[in-house]
């Protein structure tokens, strides 16, 4: 046993390392430590205070959720604490947990559900007569934060309820918002490109999404929501978990599709086990398995600690990290000439993979981590297929491991690299380097762009090389006796290279313009311009505030695009693009006038059948423009409930105000 005066302060150090780290992940959305490692922090002070209960202070970490509120937004007291859930290292962890609840109701039969712990983050939102009235952030347990403005523009949260739930007097559900791994990828490739700090994990791009002070932004992130637990229900009543997660669903929530029910402990492990193999193939981040007592009238006799319900328990599963050294820092070039620095590993096995390198996104993330070659490093994959640098192991640090510094030349072309003020990216400031020419081509041959297959990376060294590509254009150009003299590639591979190129000319516009690269916009940001404007030339002559108009667009993108199209080496470009026979038009997006063409309408107050953002959609489809304030240029105001001012201001300038249902016909639907 340790000795008082030494676990007093063990306990003290591990208590402020703790606050310090929570500062990190609840405050700041910037985690240092993995979430393994946090929770062995916990678990040490907790052993701690256990063997020296007479050390344990009310402000110790393990005595609240954990956690504080951030100061942005106004503090919300929640109706019923937010707890935080027991830990299950292990399939005998669970069965003790069993046996546990079995001698608390030794009469008892139990019953479980289980369900994929979600690694978002934590929110409680309020119904009051169907209607969505406030959302809010954990914060503390007792304290969140109000976010409602901007989880109103989370499509999956309903505005109004249907169905069984639809009456309720109140309503409190929980649940977890997060940000699917996908639109995670994409999303951080875009801040990568804009040279904007990316984000280490969905969870932390979820947790900075919801808390962003201007909800427009908030608008443009994908974020998605499953609930998972009704805190405040009133005046329904169920006899189980299972029936009320059937009717959140039926009332328009989205509950996890995998959320299944269990007989007994051996049914409860298997499907943590069945779900810990199945992490990868999640469309999210899952770091464990929830398994819940389904009867309610056992959760209510069951109670809770200060900390964590006694009817529940998170099955975690098994952190993938690793420690590994490295080798070397090395510099990628990429398509728009972005250097980014990556960490040659000693390569480790981590869950299945080997990984033998590792980005370090930029100069910034370099220096705040302070990586240097010779340092040992903790390497974690989140789930998530990209494996990534969560931390030096200072302390095994080589003596005479000096910090890395980014070069001020490009390694493949020699030409200056600069960092443009406000920016984290250094680029190459040629524009004709090859690594980024070549960088360019593959990724306009990319599965998600023109799909071209055979166009891989051998093919496209040789030909930017060989100076036979200039552009995406030349590509349509070629031919296969020239192709047939390259390295490796005989008669038949040549012939199906260039089919494949022919045959990629009618992709159409959204693959066009995710293919040109142009900064900032990715797959999303291309598909919305296509559906929008339906023709290369249309959008060559939109303005930045016609492109700013499409919702899931923001002020950024639209400026990039529109200075993509002012530079005369890119309309050069499409020019040739053109010339060679690509086409330039989406299929399906008709040039002739919607009903409201030319048409500038103002939406206030909350509809009832579609969220703000469907209802702006549905206006800029039909070629109408969405404005925020009321003018004598407006044509029509939309007045949803609590309309406010806006509605006033229309009826003094004899503006037509429309309700929703003037507004469904108006729009051709139907209610
Ligand atoms: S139940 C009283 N179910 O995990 C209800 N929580 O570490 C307690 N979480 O704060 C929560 N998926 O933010 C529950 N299916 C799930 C969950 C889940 C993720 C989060 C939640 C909670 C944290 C506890």
């Amino acid at each position: 046993m340790t000795k008082p005066q030494e676990a007093a302060e063990k306990i003290e150090a591990l208590r402020e390392v703790i606050h310090r780290h929570n500062d990190a992940y609840y405050v700041e959305d910037r985690p240092e430590i993995s979430d393994a490692e946090y929770d062995r922090l916990i678990r040490e002070l907790r052993a701690l205070e256990e063997a020296h209960p007479e050390l344990i202070t009310p402000d110790s970490p393990t005595q609240g959720a954990g956690g504080r509120v951030g100061p942005a937004f106004a503090p919300v007291e929640h109706l019923v604490a937010m707890l935080s859930l027991d830990n299950a290292m292990s399939p005998d962890d669970l069965r003790e947990f069993e046996a546990r609840i079995r001698r608390a109701l030794p009469q008892a039969n139990f019953d479980f559900v289980c369900e994929p712990k979600i690694d978002g983050l934590g929110v409680a939102l309020l119904y009051e007569r169907g209607r969505f009235t406030r959302g809010a952030t954990r914060g503390d347990g007792r304290v969140g934060e109000d976010i409602t403005q901007n989880l109103r523009t989370i499509k999956a949260i309903p505005s109004a309820l249907h169905g069984p739930l639809k009456d309720a007097t109140r309503l409190e559900v929980r649940g977890e918002v997060y940000m699917p791994r996908e639109a995670f990828a994409r999303l951080n490739a875009t801040l990568e490109e804009a040279g904007e700090p990316t984000f280490a994990n969905p969870r932390n791009a979820a947790a900075g999404a919801v808390r962003q002070k201007d909800p427009a932004v908030t608008a443009t992130r994908p974020l998605e929501i499953f609930l998972y637990h009704a805190s405040v229900l009133e005046p329904v009543r169920f006899d189980s978990h299972w029936e009320r997660l059937r009717a959140l669903e039926k009332s328009g929530f989205t509950v996890n599709p995998r959320s299944e029910r269990c007989p007994d402990v051996d049914a409860v492990i298997a499907y943590c086990r069945r779900l810990e193999a199945d992490r990868d193939t999640l469309e999210y981040d899952a770091d464990g398995a929830v398994v819940k007592v389904n009867d309610l009238e056992q959760q209510r006799r069951f109670g809770a600690t200060a900390h964590h319900p006694r009817w529940a328990i998170a099955f975690k599963f098994a952190a993938r990290q690793a420690t590994t050294q490295v080798r070397g820092i090395t510099i990628n070039v990429g398509k728009t000439g972005a250097l980014t620095p990556t960490a040659q590993l000693e390569p480790v096995e981590l869950a299945g993979v080997t990984v033998s390198n590792v980005s370090l996104h930029n100069e910034d993330e370099v220096r705040k981590k302070d990586v240097r070659v010779g340092d040992t490093v903790l390497i974690e994959r989140a789930g998530d297929v990209i494996p990534y640098l969560v931390q030096v192991v200072t302390a095994k640090r080589p003596a005479g491991a000096g910090p890395f510094h980014m070069p001020r030349t490009c390694p493949v072309c020699g030409a200056p690299a600069e960092r443009p003020d406000g920016e984290a990216i250094w680029r190459c400031t040629n524009v004709a380097c090859p690594a980024q020419l070549k960088e360019r081509l593959f990724h306009w041959g990319s599965r998600r762009a023109m799909d071209i297959e055979h166009l891989g990376e051998v093919v496209i060294t040789q030909l930017v090389d060989r100076e036979i590509c200039r552009d995406f254009g030349d590509l349509y150009e070629l031919e296969v006796p020239q192709l047939a003299g390259l390295e490796r590639m005989a008669e038949k591979s040549a012939t199906n290279l260039v089919e494949a190129i022919q045959a990629s000319k009618g992709r159409g516009l959204s693959r066009v313009l995710n293919g040109l690269g142009i900064r900032m916009v990715g797959e999303r940001a291309a598909q919305l311009l296509a559906a929008r404007f339906g023709s290369m030339e249309r959008l060559e002559k939109a303005t930045e505030d016609d492109i700013n108009e499409i919702s899931g667009i923001g002020p950024k993108i639209a400026q990039s695009a529109t200075r993509f199209f002012l530079e005369d080496r890119n309309r050069r470009i499409v020019r040739h693009l053109r010339d060679v026979g690509v086409d330039l038009t989406e299929k399906g997006v008709s040039d002739r006038p919607g009903p409201l063409t030319g048409k500038t309408l103002v939406l206030t107050g909350g509809l009832l059948g579609m969220t703000r953002d469907e209802a702006k959609d549905a206006i800029l489809r039909l070629g109408g423009r969405v404005t925020g304030t009321v003018s004598r240029k407006t044509d029509y105001v939309i007045a949803g409930e609590d309309p406010g001012g806006k509605a006033e201001d229309a009826k003094r300038l004899g503006v037509t105000v429309l309700d929703e249902a003037q507004f469904l016909s108006l729009i051709g639907r139907s209610q």
